[in-house]
């Protein structure tokens, strides 16, 4: 038999559905009254009145049938259980670090890290703030600074690794700094804040070199690494023939530590880990995570939970789950960039960035346009996403002052395995209708901040 050949073939995803969740489509009146009620932060709405919910990708995965029966082996024994044992020998084998101490999520992590390696007065370096990680080394006395490239902060720059760390940033802060105020250097792959964005694994290893010389230990946040491994497969040359799995032992080596917020590249719902090849440090994480999580064979979680995470991390890893996961995430950007709406450019790895500076260009960052552009969104469609700008950034903890980052932008943030192409569809539609009436927008007041991590809480009005 002989079949015309086709001039071109889709990728679908390897799964099909077996359960299905309902969501339902709110007016615009009542949109219009929810935003209001929820002082302007979709963070506040409640996930009833949302229609498609691209607020985060962290912890809205939907966990596979092998997870699922997973949750009914849970070894809920206080100490030793073998769930926790499970989740250590997938953690060694797909991630290489030595010792691992369970924790809640992410920042249960951060926190143990920050406490154990932070002091007074200690200078991290890093690749890119992130919110709860820059929160605890503050937390502990310590100060981030950024040394990404240049190029991480332009949207519009197509730089294939804009995660990169800039080698010559990194020596000028361990020269001012002094090596001994470092008590690591802060890596994070992909990067959320610059809009997911890769970093190369040849700029890990020239990180790896440097800090080697002064003899300052390097701490992976990996909780999209295997995200960032797929780019490294699509984007590095030498990578194209290794499968992603292989691509991560490799990223990973080049760290001594990890923390990791397993809600996201892990396709469950809850969970992380601290991991590390520092007996030292796993000494004194163990005895710490006592004090704040549990005990160091559950660390928060339930054996249940730790099961669905060591039965997840073989999952993130298969090339063809990573290459649909983020295909989507393309599909609905190309959809964007072909319209000719601002968005980060490369498109990244969890979800697409929409740059706000360039969507209202006439809402001065002090009036937050990247929330008020996430307001829109769910005035017109229902659809939740949320903002990564000003607001995010919040204040210096020192002199009080805000800090305008030069990214405002608002995330787009795609959950693994729960949308299909239609609901990306809808999204595409939506932020178009929006942009064709970016004239009419108007910012907002901040009206209530709080203290700690404040886009969470934050109310705001619209400015008249
Ligand atoms: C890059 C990164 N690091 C750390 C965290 C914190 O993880 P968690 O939310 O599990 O505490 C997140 C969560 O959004 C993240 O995106």
């Amino acid at each position: 038999m002989s079949y015309p050949k086709p001039s071109r073939r889709s990728w679908a995803e390897p799964w099909k559905i077996k359960m299905v969740e309902p969501i339902r489509m709110t007016t615009p009146a009542q949109r219009e009254r929810f935003m209001a009620e929820a002082g302007y932060n979709t963070f506040l709405l409640r996930s009833a009145h949302v229609y498609i919910d691209l607020l985060t990708d962290s912890g809205t995965n939907a966990m596979s049938d092998r997870q699922w029966a997973g949750l009914m082996l849970g070894d809920e024994a206080y100490a030793g259980s073998q769930n926790f044992y499970n989740l250590w020998e997938a953690v060694t084998q797909y991630y290489g670090y030595k010792y691992l101490v369970p924790t809640h999520q992410g920042r249960g992590a951060e926190h143990i890290l920050s406490q154990i390696m932070i002091h007074p007065g200690d200078i991290i370096p890093g690749n890119m703030y992130f919110t709860t990680t820059r929160l605890h080394q503050e937390l502990a006395g310590g100060t981030f600074v950024d040394v990404i490239i240049d190029e991480a902060h332009d949207p519009a720059n197509p730089h294939p690794f804009k995660g990169n760390v800039d080698l010559a940033k990194l020596r000028r802060v361990i020269n001012e700094a002094g090596p001994r105020k470092i008590p690591y250097v802060s890596i994070a792959g992909t990067v959320n804040m610059a809009g997911g964005q890769p970093q190369a694994m040849e700029n890990l290893r020239a990180v790896r070199e440097l800090c080697k010389r002064f003899e300052i230990p390097l701490v992976l946040d990996a909780t999209r690494a295997v995200e960032n491994a797929y780019f490294i497969q699509q984007r590095e040359p030498g990578y194209q023939a290794k499968k992603v799995a292989e691509i991560l032992k490799e990223y990973c080596s080049y760290t001594d530590t990890c923390t990791m917020s397993a809600k996201k590249d892990a396709l469950v719902n809850i969970g992380g880990w601290l991991a590390t090849n520092d007996e030292g440090l796993y000494e004194e994480a163990r005895n710490l995570v006592v004090v704040y999580e549990g005990l160091h064979t559950y660390g928060g979680l339930a054996g249940r939970d730790m099961e669905a995470i060591a039965r997840g991390i073989v999952e993130s890893v298969d090339d063809d789950h990573i290459r649909t996961r983020i295909g989507q995430v393309e599909y609905l950007g190309n959809h964007l960039i072909d319209w000719g709406i601002p968005i980060v450019k490369p498109i990244g790895g969890h979800g697409v960035f929409l740059d706000a500076k360039a969507f209202y260009p006439h809402i001065p960052q002090a009036q937050f346009p990247a929330q008020a552009l996430t307001c829109y969104l769910y005035a017109d469609s229902g659809v939740r996403t949320m903002e990564r700008g000003a607001v995010s950034a919040g204040r210096d903890p020192k002199t009080g002052e805000e800090r305008f980052p030069s990214l405002e932008l608002v995330r787009v943030t795609i959950p693994r395995r729960v949308y299909t192409q239609a609901h990306m569809d809808v999204v595409a539609e939506s932020i178009l209708e929006v942009y064709e009436h970016r004239d009419q927008a108007r910012g907002l007041k901040m009206i209530y901040e709080p203290k700690y991590l404040r886009f969470f809480q934050a109310r705001f009005e619209p400015v008249t």
